[in-house]
């Protein structure tokens, strides 16, 4: 290893192996283009293919269905917990100590077995969503609503958080979103929860850590931000404007720019399309004049294409649902992939630790306090 070895953020680093996904020639989980996936796949036949590498036959989609309808219980601690937190305290800072509370109630918490955390895993793909949503309807000073077996995963997150029963469109809306949000390789809260585990630490640990790194505006904290300058821009008149003051004052617009995909994020490509059908439903077109207008400045005049947040977030203002919940979504999307990999991670671990440039003073003479 020399100093030329160096890369700034890991850019272009090969920090490790994995089957789960692939980034090159377009986004795949476990060989299958996204495209496909979200064209006819569900949300849960999707997560069974990430987390066991083939796509289900009808029975085991239902038995895994079945298995994620007995597992989304959360204990009566978790739910208080949820009540008693001040209603200002971020959802994503919410979601973080709940998903680390529930170890302590996983009865193969300490079990790091392969089989165990398939366990642990199906049910914080259950839990999740239901923490995320009763946490959110007490902040609103409503009771929380449980998932209904009778529907499908994107149903029940619909229907937890909006209470009404969502109309097909809307369903297969937030099924897609799901589909495109649940893996994507390397990245920074990815990463961060194989970091953990490689430490032979647990699943709930490796996950904690992997949700705060998401939370982070350059990472999955993007989402929100973008429908906050899109509300903040207010018309599409005003959205060249803001785009030149933004490049005025050098500031990241939210939502463009990627450190893998520097000619166009698949995902925000494919979702775009969904956005358009939405917003008509919901006759709010202005809002996609307004993000074509910016899209096209900031693609021809800073080389910038968008990524998966930029129309995910119009996509979920769409469908009704305020922004708080936006990165909270991702989670309850991406803690499949986060558990694809430390399951993966474990079953061929090495721990990972990289070295580091030194750049402070080297061997400086001590000095008593007294001549300091
Ligand atoms: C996700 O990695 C993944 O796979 C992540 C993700 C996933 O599925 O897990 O795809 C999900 O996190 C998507 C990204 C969401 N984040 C954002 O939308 C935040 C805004 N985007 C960025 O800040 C930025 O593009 C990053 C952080 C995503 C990537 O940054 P890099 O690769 O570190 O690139 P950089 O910061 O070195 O920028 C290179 C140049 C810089 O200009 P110069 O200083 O060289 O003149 O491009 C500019 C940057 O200023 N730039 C932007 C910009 N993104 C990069 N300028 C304005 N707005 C932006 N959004």
């Amino acid at each position: 290893m020399t100093a030329d070895d160096y890369r700034p953020g890991l850019e272009g680093v090969v920090a490790g192996e994995t089957a789960i996904s692939t980034i090159a020639g377009g986004l795949q989980y476990r060989g299958y283009s996204i495209d496909v996936l979200a064209d006819q796949a569900s949300f849960e036949e999707t997560a069974y293919l990430v987390l066991f590498g083939e796509l289900p036959t009808a029975e085991e989609l239902n038995a895994f269905r079945n298995r994620l309808a007995r597992s989304s219980s959360v204990p009566a601690e978790v739910l208080r917990f949820l009540r008693s937190v001040p209603n200002a305290a971020p959802l994503m800072d919410v979601l973080r100590t709940a998903t680390s509370m529930l170890a302590h109630w996983d009865p193969d918490a300490a079990d790091n077995s392969h089989e165990a955390n398939v366990r642990k895993t199906e049910r914080l793909i259950a839990q999740i969503p239901v923490i995320v949503a009763a946490r959110y309807r007490i902040s609103q000073d409503k009771e929380p609503v449980g998932p209904d077996s009778r529907c499908s995963f994107a149903e029940n997150v619909l229907r937890m958080l909006l209470r009404q029963s969502p109309d097909q469109r809307a369903v297969r809306a937030m099924d897609v979103s799901l589909i495109l949000y649940m893996e994507h390789e390397f990245n920074a809260s990815t990463f961060s929860a194989r970091v953990v585990c490689s430490t032979l630490s647990d699943l709930h640990s490796s996950i904690t850590a992997a949700i705060g790194a998401l939370k982070g505006p350059l990472h999955g904290g993007a989402n929100e931000r973008v429908l906050r300058v899109l509300e903040e821009i207010g018309s599409a008149e005003r959205a060249e404007s803001w785009v030149r003051e933004a490049f005025e004052k050098k500031v990241r617009i939210m939502g463009f720019g990627h450190r893998v995909y520097k000619q166009g994020d698949p995902r925000a490509t494919y979702l775009k399309q969904r956005c358009a059908e939405l917003a008509e439903q919901a006759g709010k077109q202005e809002m996609e004049i307004m993000a074509e207008t910016i899209e096209r400045i900031v693609r021809e005049e800073k080389g910038l294409p968008p990524n998966l947040d930029w129309p995910s977030a119009r996509l979920y203002h769409y469908l009704g649902l305020p922004v708080e919940l936006y990165t909270p979504l991702f989670v309850v999307s991406r803690v499949v992939g986060w558990c694809a990999h430390v399951i993966e991670q474990l079953d061929n671990n090495r721990l990972i630790r990289p070295r580091s440039r030194y750049t402070g003073p080297s061997n400086r003479p001590w000095q008593a306090i007294a001549d300091r």
